[in-house]
């Protein structure tokens, strides 16, 4: 795949920074977006702009189909059985706090364990901490070695009859780590315990069958992969989304309401209340269309040339220590120049048009790991070139001495 042939779709990435070329390195926060995309948002407002489901007129019906054909593309996209089992919400975050809150309402205990990674984003922690305060339940973790694998084995002897959930991540946004997760369902399934994947830094780096990972649950977000802000999917399995009481109520999740009780709307719309962002959902449609037209397998490979070459560059400065340096890793690189404090690196990068993400980028557990306060980090996506990687490695080399 040549990056050059997509450039022209992002017109954003054209542009200067203090005088000098942008050079965007902080896709693992957010990827830009392809033309197709702003113009499906941009198409949406100008055209069909209306409530969906319930409105009794043309608006409303274009609106509704082109939504639902969205949540059709999403079922195909990770080959999903049922178009009902994806579940739109605003983003990864929420996708987590909606499982952790109803799965937890309907089978958390007191007594009963959570068993997350060390190495997960504090979205894919939090969210469980709440669950376990609110049920008695407690958390447990899987450690990781200093390059960044989690330890299957310390998995296999945490796993007990009061385990009720393993929530992980497919890929660590901080260190990069792909993490096992066939192997992973199958440890915690030969247990009868369900798993849920944050899949938000993987969806846009490799493709996604939820039925060979054979999890129950998978959460990603619409911005990482080229779509709309405000958009999240939550897959879940049909037979557990079933057993599973509503996260929100309101409008849409409902069938019946009285005062003294209320039925549930069917799946998927039992765990959608309240007006969705549509537009955003639409778009996604488009950035799916973008992911399969350049080709998950392009992407992924192209990606895993600049990583592996930005790395090599990377090692070749004095100083520089990476955190994250585990067999199987993607798209991510997180490192420290000498001792100096990652903010400062990273304001000096950016001066020099670098843009990249400093700090502890929400997984501070990560960072006490390591005892550091936070990394720099570049993440890189589909239309990223290695002269962008030349540019990024001539400006820390003209830094590094100033930092050390
Ligand atoms: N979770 C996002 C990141 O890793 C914001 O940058």
């Amino acid at each position: 795949m040549n990056p050059l042939d997509i450039r022209p779709l992002f017109p954003i990435l054209d542009q200067t920074a203090y005088g000098k070329p942008l050079v965007y390195l902080d896709n693992a926060a957010t990827t830009q977006k392809p033309l197709p995309v702003i113009e499906a948002l941009s198409n949406y407002y100008l055209t069909i702009n209306s409530n969906i489901h319930r409105g009794a007129h043309y608006l409303a019906a274009q609106a509704t189909e082109q939504y639902e054909a969205t949540r059709r593309k999403v079922q195909a996209f990770i080959n999903a059985r049922h178009s009902h089992e994806i579940v739109f919400t605003r983003g990864t975050t929420e996708s987590i706090n909606l499982v952790a809150f109803s799965f937890g309402q309907r089978f958390l205990n007191p007594g009963d364990e959570v068993v997350i990674s060390a190495m997960e984003h504090h979205s894919n922690i939090v969210p469980w901490q709440l669950a376990c305060q609110r049920h008695g339940a407690h958390l447990r973790t899987i450690p990781f070695s200093d390059d960044g694998v989690l330890d299957l084995d310390a998995l296999r002897s945490l796993l007990n009859e009061h385990t009720r959930i393993v929530a992980v991540n497919h890929v660590s946004n901080t260190l990069g780590t792909v993490n096992p997760i066939a192997e992973i369902v199958k440890i915690a399934h030969s247990h009868n315990i369900p798993v849920l994947v944050d899949g938000a830094q993987s969806i846009a780096h490799m493709a996604v069958d939820v039925q060979a990972l054979d999890c129950d649950f998978y959460c990603f977000s619409g911005h990482k992969m080229y779509g709309p802000m405000g958009v999240g999917i939550m897959y879940g399995r049909e037979d557990l989304l079933e057993q599973m009481p509503p996260y929100q109520g309101g409008g849409e999740m409902i069938k019946d309401v009285t005062f003294e009780r209320t039925t549930y709307n069917d799946l998927p719309f039992k765990f959608e209340a309240g007006t969705p962002s549509v537009g955003d959902v639409i778009g996604l449609d488009k950035a799916i269309d973008f992911m399969l037209q350049t080709g998950i397998e392009n992407i992924a490979r192209h990606e895993k040339q600049l990583t592996d070459y930005a790395t090599q560059q990377l090692l070749s400065i004095d100083g520089i220590r990476i955190f994250g340096t585990a067999p199987h890793k993607t798209s991510v690189i997180s490192f420290l120049v000498g001792n100096a404090h990652p903010y400062d690196t990273g304001t000096l990068l950016d001066k020099l048009g670098i843009a990249v993400r400093t700090g502890h980028h929400c997984t501070q557990p990560i960072m006490d790991r390591y005892g550091i306060p936070g990394t720099v980090r570049a993440s890189f996506a589909a239309y990223n070139t290695t002269d962008e990687v030349d540019s990024f490695i001539a400006a820390l080399n003209r830094i590094a001495p100033m930092l050390m």
